[in-house]
């Protein structure tokens, strides 16, 4: 129930999405020319989601004062669902695949099987981003967020906890 409430404002809070000029300059300052390029294709609601991840995980550093690479983390945040950047699909069909994966996986799995796009992307989204940072060169980037929706391990860099903590938040 609380999964279905949190969602519903996530929804809500997505569906006002705006990206304001103080977000730009946040954008400016922490990532370069060719990763800007590659946040703005994104969709919008996905711009506004990783800029509230990114501003999550500052307040998560200022609390905690953890001991990780501040640039490091933000550019992760930032970058961390790029592989959805061809998840062009209408906002209903983001809510199903949502609640497909979710709720169905079983259903999920036949319908990715059958070519359902909405469904491949964002069930692949953490490798798909992975791959595309790594070809830029972002190679520790890349890895953090391969494996940003992969079952939690005990062995999980700091980095990567924190970047799931603020994704969740979001
Ligand atoms: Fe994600
Ligand atoms: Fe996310």
């Amino acid at each position: 129930m609380n999964w279905i409430f949190k969602r519903a404002r996530q929804f809500y809070r997505a569906m006002k999405a705006d990206i304001s000029i103080e977000d730009e300059k946040y954008l400016m300052a922490h990532l370069n020319a060719e990763e800007q390029k590659l946040f703005m294709q994104m969709g919008l609601i996905d711009q506004f989601h990783s800029l509230n991840v990114a501003y999550t995980i500052e307040r998560l550093i200022i609390q905690g004062k953890q001991g990780v690479d501040r640039e490091f983390l933000i550019r992760c945040a930032l970058l961390h669902d790029i592989g959805k950047i061809n998840f062009r699909a209408t906002v209903w069909d983001k809510v199903f695949a949502v609640l497909v994966t979710t709720f169905f996986p079983w259903l999920a799995d036949r319908l990715e099987l059958r070519g359902n796009r909405s469904i491949y992307i964002y069930r692949n989204h953490a490798e798909l981003g992975g791959q595309k940072l790594q070809k830029m060169g972002l190679f520790q980037e890349a890895k953090i967020i391969a494996r940003h929706h992969s079952p939690p391990r005990d062995d999980d860099p700091r980095e990567l906890k924190l970047l799931r903590l603020a994704d969740e938040e979001n």
